[in-house]
């Protein structure tokens, strides 16, 4: 805001001096008028959003720190992100737009996770407008009306690009998506240098599924099970575990799609299961988050009240972090 009335004040004197060197009511009249447009568009661009520097800017601290200290136990995920998010942003030519696809077990932060990208680059966060998320369930439900949700889906890519390059699209329940549905938005993920006259590369695509879970829930009960670190675990220790092989069964959304196999996926992001002193950490940080003072002894009854898996080691949590919220109620 500073620097647009600075701005303005240099270019009212400048017109003001020049329209008293000339004549003085005619222009006057003219300049006032074009000068009040402008003026005009500048509050308006200040009060309303618009696709620049001003409402989108990418700060890679205000990321970094909000992984470190709102998301719990996912020291892969947000590695990962870290670096695709910030080389994308930085990168002034892209080849293609930016595609993640993140997996893991519900309430893992995945969704969170995608919230905290678009409050780091958006200034309004997830209620930009150039921030879209769309839910399989809610918006594609009828497998019946698949053709009209291809248009449609197409569409709306299409026309909010054209708005703004820059947007953000979030595909949540990947693994309920039809998966002719995905086909349709292939185009958009590639490497072309425009389609119709449009440049998605500065795109980003986020998808997030369930597909994975079990896999990834595997490999780290193994890893708790040889009393290794969790922390220990490397991306490359569930590469099996995101291989082609686990998206290739019928329920995975990715089914069938060629996603995969022309490389249109830029990263594949594992979450990891939720213990019970991540969702120890999630209460805490809720509580925070609601103004309440952090209290110890609530955090460990809320985490204790959570269901965990398997049956016999009760180390996961099933719901990870998804449902602390709901216990809250009573201090309302
Ligand atoms: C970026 O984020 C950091 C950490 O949250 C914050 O201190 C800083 O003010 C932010 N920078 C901008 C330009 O918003
Ligand atoms: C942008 O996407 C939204 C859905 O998030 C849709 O309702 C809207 O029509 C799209 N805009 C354009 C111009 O296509
Ligand atoms: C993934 O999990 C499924 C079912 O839980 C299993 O059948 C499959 O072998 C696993 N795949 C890998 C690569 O571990």
């Amino acid at each position: 805001m500073v620097k647009i009335c600075k701005g303005l004040i240099i270019l009212l004197s400048m017109s003001f001096g020049f329209v008293n060197a000339i004549e003085p009511i005619t222009t006057s009249f003219v300049v006032g008028t074009t000068l009040s447009a402008l003026i005009g568009k500048q509050v308006y661009n200040y009060f309303h959003e618009t696709c620049n520097h001003h409402w989108i800017a990418y700060n890679s601290t205000g990321l970094e720190v909000d992984m470190k200290r709102k998301l719990f136990g996912q020291h892969i995920a947000s590695r990962v992100i870290m670096k695709a998010v910030t080389g994308f942003m930085n990168n002034k030519n892209p080849k293609k737009p930016l595609v993640l696809s993140l997996h893991g077990w519900t309430g893992t932060g995945k969704n969170f996770v995608s919230q905290l990208i678009a409050e780091n680059i958006y200034e309004k966060g997830m209620t930009s407008s150039y921030v879209h998320q769309f839910v399989s369930t809610t918006h594609f439900p009828h497998p019946s009306q698949i053709d009209t949700y291809k248009t449609q889906l197409q569409q709306w890519i299409k026309g909010n690009v054209t708005i703004c390059p820059r947007s953000l699209f979030i595909f949540d329940e990947m693994d309920k998506m039809h998966a002719g549905l995905i086909d349709s938005i292939k185009p958009y993920l590639d490497y072309y240098d425009n389609l119709d006259g449009i440049s998605y590369r500065q795109a980003i695509f986020i998808f997030l599924s369930n597909a994975g879970g079990e896999n990834i829930t595997r490999v780290v009960l193994d890893f708790w099970s040889e009393g290794r670190e969790r922390e220990e675990l490397k991306l490359k220790d569930l590469e099996g575990a995101l291989s082609l092989e686990v998206f290739n069964n019928r329920n995975s959304g990715f089914w069938h799609t060629s996603l995969i196999d022309k490389n249109l996926v830029d990263f594949f992001v594992p979450f990891l299961p939720l213990e019970y002193s991540h969702v120890r950490m999630c209460v805490l940080a809720e509580m925070e988050a609601r103004g309440l003072t952090p209290d110890e002894e609530f955090a460990s009854e809320v985490a204790s009240d959570m269901t965990y898996f398997p049956k016999e080691e009760k180390v996961f949590s099933k719901k990870g972090c998804k449902t602390i919220g709901s216990k809250f109620d009573y201090f309302n």
